[in-house]
């Protein structure tokens, strides 16, 4: 099986399947940046997938522990299972998330749940739905990809995607994957450097994103 994930965004647009299977998907793109600011722009970003095997360069192992990160307050259980957070006409810079759950010692941890939350490209949380909010699982080798947005800047703290980690049979692990560079949000006291994702761009300017969650063997 091989299948093309492929994301384009424009000002204003649709989300929509292909009869082959591939995924396209056009969303309105206005982000990172104040209202008065705003002009059109065009992405696009592709990544390939072959048998689940995500052809993007994966991080190392680690022996870094993965930190655990405050919830905070805006945390809903029951998010619907999905790989991709982005609905049509959702505005915002497309990223393609992608890592592995394993051990220090570079085992997997397959099936682990993984639950996502962040806010929109104005730096809000949906409160009443589940807009930016999912969950999904890791496959037999532990590793994960969402579809999402960069997140905008909620007031006070850096760009973020919260996370609960749950591998099969172990606790819940709660934390934030942040993004390198100034323009997302100058760092507080949560911020490590173990937290941050490997941020690259890919075609057209949007971003794939790499995290990997490393927990105790
Ligand atoms: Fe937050």
């Amino acid at each position: 099986m091989f299948m093309i994930i492929a994301i384009s965004a424009t000002l204003v647009g649709c989300a929509s399947a292909t009869s082959s299977g591939n995924i396209q998907v056009d969303s309105q793109i206005e982000a990172n940046v104040p209202t008065e600011e705003r002009s059109e722009t065009e992405t696009q970003l592709t990544a390939e997938v072959s048998d689940g095997e995500l052809q993007v360069e994966p991080t190392p192992c680690s022996a870094t522990l993965t930190p655990s990160n405050p919830e905070g307050p805006f945390y809903s259980p029951g998010a619907p299972e999905r790989i991709s957070l982005i609905e049509s006409g959702m505005a915002g810079t497309p990223v393609l998330l992608v890592g592995r759950v394993m051990t220090t010692n570079c085992d997997p941890l397959p099936g682990a749940l993984l639950d996502f939350w962040q806010t929109d490209v104005y730096g809000e949380y949906d409160n009443e739905g589940f807009e930016l909010r999912g969950m999904l699982f890791a496959d037999e080798n532990g590793n994960y990809q969402l579809e999402t947005i960069l997140p905008g800047l909620y007031p006070g703290r850096p760009a973020h995607i919260h996370v609960k980690v749950t591998p099969t049979g172990r606790a819940e692990h709660t934390t934030q994957i942040y993004f390198p560079g100034s323009q997302f949000g100058d760092a507080d006291d949560f911020v490590d450097s173990a937290l941050i994702a490997a941020l690259e761009e890919a075609t057209g300017g949007n971003f794939i994103a790499t995290f990997n969650f490393v927990m105790s063997p």
